[in-house]
This record gives structure tokens, C-alpha cells and sequence, in this order.
């Protein structure tokens, strides 16, 4: 079972597929991906061939760099996490198990087959990962013997003109689902990671360049960018690598769920500099390679640090340093 885009012939940049709808506002959040009518790829790359106007988009074709490995995403449902998950899946990973909301159990039910159709065992855990430490526990150590990738994906995010306008409310409400449950399930889940094990982080473009109307949520990646850093010293003696991957604007249910209208229209308007909208295969190559023994000389983010890799990101050239 495949997702379906078509691209869109135009000239100049060569184009990715195309987005023709820009009254996708869902109401509240998380956006259900099951409702968007243009369907975000998740398991084709978008692919140039000669002076093609248009990608083409050809199937992902896994080489088995996760054979056997257990993998645990949060925001597997849908978007980065639900492309993340079924790539792990075609590189031969033996289970995935993906967190949602409750209310997200459509897209976790396709997300279910796609992972089931690579082979994999799919485990799906609905919970609210807002409600702390115990949630998160409960996450890890009721499923698991052992965890080797654990991809903390899940986050919320409004939009608040001005700081005159946020509160409590939002800003705890940011910070208790974006960069709390870090914490915990690393807390948790680390103690059955064995060496070799990976941590990718979901940090944004809006970390490195700020966002006028997302205080909140790009003060969240900030301090994710921050604790992927430290916690990759924490546990280089273990083994364990810690990562972050950086995206810029991808084509996930976030986006109508969340930015008004005009958000997506500037965005058409004015893409990034590789001339368009990214879609969440084009960020889940980088969780893939951070995920696998290729990224085996890659920790943390400060590159000052002997052996430590990048903070990647996959963002069409928006952003020239991390
Ligand atoms: N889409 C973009 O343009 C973009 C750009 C940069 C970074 N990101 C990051 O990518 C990640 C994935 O987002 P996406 O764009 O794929 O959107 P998405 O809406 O598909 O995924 C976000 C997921 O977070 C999960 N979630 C939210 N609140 C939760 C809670 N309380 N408990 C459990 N799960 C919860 C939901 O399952 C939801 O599916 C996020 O961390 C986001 O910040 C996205």
C-alpha cells in the first residue's frame, strides 16, 4: 500500500509534488493526515532524472541497514514520524512501535500497514504524552526488553502573534508536550538500550532562525537542540549516540492543523531555495541515517567536539550552519 502524489510541470526549479490545496485548516490539533486531500509522501523519494521539470517520485528500496533492530517513535502516526517509521520498517527493523493520540487512531491504523506490509511487527500505543513521567514510563517499560532506536518526534505548537497574547497555558502546554517527554522516555528507555543504540531528536529550522509567531514552539527546539547536545556526552560512554534532525517546512498534518491559510500560501509563494515544500520522505532519510551504523561516528551537535556530527538539516537550504 503505496501513498499517492503527483508532481506538477512547471518551469525553472524542478518541482516536487504538488500541494494544490491551500483550505486544508483543520480544526485543533493534531491534524488527522487521513483528512488532508493532498496525501504527504511518506515512502517515495522525490527524484531528479536529467533536466526533468518535475520529480519523479520512485519507491524507497531499504538495503536492510536495521535489520532486526526495535525501534519506539512517538508521532508515529502520521507526518515525519509515520514516513520514519515505515523507512525503519524497509530497512528490515523487526518491530516499530509508535505513540499517538488517541483521537489519531485512523492514521495509526495506516501507519500500522504500511509498517506490516515492510514485514515488521507495527505495535501501536495510544497515549497522551503531555501527562509526565509516568506516562512515559509506563510507555517504555510495560512493552519493551530492549529499545535500539528511540525517535522523540511528538510535538504541538501555536501560533501566537505576540507575547502579549500567550500564558501559561500555551507556554506549559508546549513545553510539557515537546521537550518533557524527552526526558522520560529517555529516562526510561535507556536502560534497555544496548550499545550501538541510536536517539534522533526532532529539533525544527525555527531552532537556528526563530519564529516571529512561534515563540513558544521554537524556544522548545531550541532547548531540544540543547538537550540532544548534552545528553549525546551523557551517553557516548554507553554507547549510545544522541542526534537531532532540523527540518524546514514539510508537508505534514501539523501544518494545516495549526498555520492559517496564508501560511501555506506565502510558503508556495516563497519556498525554500531547492524550490519547494518538502515532504516528510525528505526528512526521514536523515532519521534513517542517524538510526543506522552509518552514522556511527555521529553524536551530539556541537562541532567542536572530536567525532561529533551535525545536527542535519533537511530543509531545501534554508538554513547554512547549525
Ligand atoms: N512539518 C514541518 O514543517 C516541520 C518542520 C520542522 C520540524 N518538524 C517537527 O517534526 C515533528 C513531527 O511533526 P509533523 O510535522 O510530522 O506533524 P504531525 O502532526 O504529523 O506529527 C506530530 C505528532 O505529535 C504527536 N503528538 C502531539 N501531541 C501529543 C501528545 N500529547 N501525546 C502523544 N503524541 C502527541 C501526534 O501523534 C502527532 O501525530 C515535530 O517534532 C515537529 O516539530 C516539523
Amino acid at each position: 500500500m503505496g501513498d499517492k502524489a503527483q508532481g506538477m510541470a512547471t518551469k525553472g526549479m524542478p518541482k516536487g509534488p504538488e500541494i494544490p490545496d491551500t483550505s486544508q485548516v483543520q480544526q485543533g490539533q493534531p491534524g488527522l493526515q487521513k483528512e488532508l486531500r493532498a496525501q504527504p509522501v511518506s515512502e517515495q523519494l522525490p527524484t531528479q532524472h536529467g533536466d526533468q521539470e518535475v520529480l519523479t517520485l520512485e519507491a524507497y528500496r531499504g538495503v536492510g541497514k536495521l535489520k532486526g533492530k526495535v525501534a519506539l517513535l512517538t508521532g508515529g502516526d502520521s507526518g515525519i514520524g509515520r514516513s520514519v517509521a515505515v523507512l525503519l520498517a524497509k530497512e528490515g527493523a523487526k518491530g516499530v512501535a509508535i505513540v499517538y493520540l488517541p483521537k489519531e487512531q485512523p492514521d495509526a491504523d495506516h501507519a500500522r500497514q504500511l509498517i506490516e506490509a515492510e514485514g515488521s511487527e507495527a505495535l501501536l500505543i495510544a497515549a497522551d504524552l503531555s501527562e509526565g513521567e509516568a506516562a512515559c514510563k509506563k510507555i517504555v517499560l510495560e512493552k519493551y526488553g530492549r529499545v535500539d532506536v528511540l525517535v522523540n518526534n511528538a510535538a504541538i505548537q501555536y501560533v501566537v502573534p505576540s507575547i502579549q497574547e500567550t500564558g501559561e497555558e500555551i507556554v506549559s502546554d508546549t513545553f510539557r508536550t515537546n521537550v518533557f517527554p524527552m526526558f522520560f522516555l529517555c529516562k526510561y528507555a535507556v536502560p534497555h538500550m544496548p550499545r550501538g543504540s541510536s536517539i534522533v531528536n526532532s529539533t525544527s529550522v525555527t531552532a537556528y532562525q526563530g519564529s516571529k509567531s512561534l515563540l513558544e514552539y521554537s524556544a522548545t527546539k531550541g532547548a531540544i537542540v540543547t538537550f540532544t547536545r548534552s545528553l549525546a556526552l551523557q551517553l557516548a560512554p554507553q554507547g549510545i549516540r544522541v542526534n537531532a534532525v532540523a527540518a524546514g517546512p514539510i508537508w505534514t498534518p501539523l501544518q494545516p492543523a495549526t498555520m492559517p491559510e496564508e501560511a501555506l500560501e506565502g510558503l508556495k509563494a516563497s519556498p525554500p531555495p531547492l524550490g519547494h515544500i518538502g515532504q516528510p520522505v525528505e526528512a526521514a532519510t536523515s532519521y534513517v541515517f542517524l538510526a543506522s551504523q552509518e552514522a556511527s561516528f555521529m553524536t551530539g551537535q556541537a562541532r567542536y567536539l572530536f567525532g561529533a556530527g551535525p545536527v542535519l538539516h533537511p530543509d531545501g537550504g534554508m538554513s547554512t550552519s547549525s
